[in-house]
């Protein structure tokens, strides 16, 4: 079932705590829908002006009777938070910009290009933050060479981002249980990245947002390019045909969602050895996707490991540094 639908038929259950109607407070937050298993199941966040056992309670049996009786399924779970008043990087006046890194398939370096990204554009004097939103298995707070904990939070109760290298971080790592099975981390996502946009303070200088969003076409893939913000996306893809094949599948899925292409950048492009560029993963994957999704390849990345202090992030003295500020230098001048 079409999650629109959903949405709609909860559209006219009234918040009791604000006398208006779910569609008119944009009271769901999130939607899951687990329509494979023999119950079929839904969750949702809802968010509602005041969230005392009585209006839980009244709210809970008005969807209950939507989900239910109405929709006809079997299962029900349902989170609530405090609808809050709009004070976030979301804002309509806020000047960030957003990059979302996406792949078909796993593996292909999206958090060493995010990463490595985030720092050129902040060795070029750029404020820049990073989203980890890879609930599959996170890694940026590793690339980066930060500790998984929990951030602490400021005065005003906001969490405050870890800093690494000038570049403010926060990962769903830092929250998420590690062995957490993914049906509970995809519903918690939902509720974690709208923290992550409205609970974070962020520098107020901030410039750029990179999101590192999970691989592929799947269910907490799509419903994350939803949550966040309308963004430009990069597209990462390996030489081979088969990372190329399912990076234009991401690539339409979030030309679908209104997000803006980029273009591509083709990682692990080839090997330098011996003054010859060496195509060990293939070749003309990069262009593949590019040509499908009508955009150009803006950056190859040989393969090479990082010579210096961090294990995935490259010195400005090694080539691939240097390509890293090209490519941030290419991307200002997109955006
Ligand atoms: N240009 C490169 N040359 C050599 N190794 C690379 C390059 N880019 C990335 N790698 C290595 O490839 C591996 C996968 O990279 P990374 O974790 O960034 O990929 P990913 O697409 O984010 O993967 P996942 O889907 O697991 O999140 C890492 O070990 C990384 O160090
Ligand atoms: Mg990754």
């Amino acid at each position: 079932m079409d999650k629109s639908k959903i949405k709609k038929a909860l559209g006219p259950i009234v918040d009791p705590s604000l006398e208006k109607t779910f569609e008119e407070t944009d009271a769901v937050r999130y939607i899951g829908i687990d329509e494979d298993s023999e119950k079929p199941s839904v969750n949702l966040i809802v968010g509602l002006g005041k969230d005392d056992d009585q209006t839980k309670a009244k709210v809970r049996r008005a969807i209950a009777k939507v989900i239910k009786l109405d929709l006809g399924f079997h299962g029900l779970k349902i989170d609530f938070e405090l609808l809050k008043k709009k004070e976030s990087i979301l804002d309509d006046d806020s000047k960030i910009k957003y990059i979302g890194i996406a792949s078909g398939k796993g593996g292909v370096g999206k958090s060493t290009v995010a990463a490595n990204l985030a720092i050129a554009l902040t060795r070029l004097g750029k404020k820049v933050g990073i989203i980890d939103a890879d609930i599959y298995g996170s890694s940026i707070p590793t690339i980066m060479d930060v500790p998984i904990a929990i951030p602490k939070a400021d005065k005003d109760e906001k969490i405050i981002p870890f800093n690494k290298l000038g570049v403010q971080l926060i990962s769903t790592e830092f929250f998420l249980k590690k062995d957490q099975p993914l049906m509970w981390r995809g519903p918690m996502l939902g509720k974690m990245l709208n923290h992550f946009f409205y609970d974070v303070a962020w520098d107020k200088e901030l410039e750029y947002i990179l999101i590192d969003l999970p691989p592929g076409t799947g269910d907490v893939a799509m419903d994350i390019q939803k949550l966040i913000p309308e963004c430009d996306m990069l597209i990462v893809t390996t030489p081979h045909e088969s990372a190329s094949h399912v990076a234009v599948k991401a690539g339409f899925a979030a030309k679908e969602l209104k997000h803006e292409i980029l273009g591509v950048i083709e990682n692990m492009s080839f090997l330098n050895h011996a003054g010859e560029q060496l195509q060990i993963f293939g070749e003309g994957g990069g262009d593949t996707v590019a040509k499908r999704l009508k955009t150009e390849v803006i950056q190859r990345i040989p393969i090479g490991q990082p010579q210096g202090e961090y294990h995935s992030i490259y010195d400005m003295k090694e080539e691939i540094g240097v390509i890293y500020l090209g490519l941030a230098n290419k991307l200002l001048k997109m955006v």
